[in-house]
């Protein structure tokens, strides 16, 4: 089946997954809005073809101008990745409330707002991709918080909410769990080379943005019609170690 010409919509487009998704969509025919908090860096994703918006996922008032604005560049949307998001390393016991809030502040009512505003514009035949983790089954370790997989699992158990909520109108919502991907996100959380040979030996298979953005781009593609309300799990098989 074709997507050219498809709509799509990523947040998170400046960096690692969400730049991966954004640059695979494009160069499969869609035409991609890049949102993300990092204007420059959605500028350089979007290129010459795509647009870039400004956002702060978690602030609902920007969220809701950058989609009309999304929505106005096409005049609807086809497709959404919500990929935009932070980690947290502190250990869970250790946790302060801020730090808790600023991950589902962002994590989670982001990934509401992107996929209420997204939402709005799609008609019959749309597709939604959420971007969780397996954190989410494992309850963190390795390099992310259990505040963090707490927030994932927010995410997944949202995506199906989502999924109930806008089946009926012919838009599907799935969600993909990436393992321990090499972007800006985990480098940054690691940026002891020791503790970064440790987690990688434990971890055995550190994937690519690229990998994780094949997931994202079937689960939006017309190929992905009849998965709805699913969790795709690419982690190189962690959770079967
Ligand atoms: N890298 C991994 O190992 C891994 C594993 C599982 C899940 N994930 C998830 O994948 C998604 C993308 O992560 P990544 O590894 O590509 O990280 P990244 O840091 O490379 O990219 C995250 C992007 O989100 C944007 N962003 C953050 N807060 C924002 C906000 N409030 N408003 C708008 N944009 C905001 C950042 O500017 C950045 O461009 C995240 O949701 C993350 O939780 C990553």
């Amino acid at each position: 089946m074709t997507t050219d010409g498809r709509r799509a919509a990523v947040t998170g487009a400046a960096s690692g997954i969400g730049a991966a998704t954004a640059k695979l969509l494009q160069s499969r025919g869609w035409r991609v809005v890049c949102l993300d908090r990092n204007l420059e860096g959605a500028r350089t994703t979007a290129g010459s073809k795509g647009v870039a918006i400004e956002i702060d996922v978690a602030d609902e008032a920007s969220s809701i101008k950058a989609f009309a604005e999304a929505g106005e560049v096409w005049g609807g949307l086809d497709a959404l990745v919500t990929a935009a998001g932070v980690i947290e390393t502190t250990p869970f016991l250790e946790t302060s409330v801020a730090q808790f809030r600023r991950l589902f502040d962002i994590n989670v009512i982001g990934s509401f707002l992107s996929v209420r505003e997204g939402s709005k514009l799609m008609g019959d035949g749309a597709r939604i991709c959420m971007v969780a983790s397996i954190s989410s089954y494992t309850g963190g370790g390795y390099v992310a918080s259990g505040s963090y997989a707490t927030s994932k699992g927010a995410v997944l158990t949202m995506m199906r909410s989502t999924a109930r909520a806008l089946g009926d109108r012919g838009i599907a919502v799935n969600a993909v769990a990436p393992g321990f991907i090499d972007t800006p996100f985990v480098s940054s959380a690691m940026d002891d080379p020791e503790r970064r040979q440790e987690v990688v030996a434990a971890v055995g298979k550190v994937g690519t943005a690229e990998q994780i953005a094949e997931s994202a781009a079937w689960l939006v593609s017309p190929e992905a019609e009849f998965v709805h309300g699913s969790t795709l799990i690419a982690d190189g098989g962690i959770l079967m170690r």
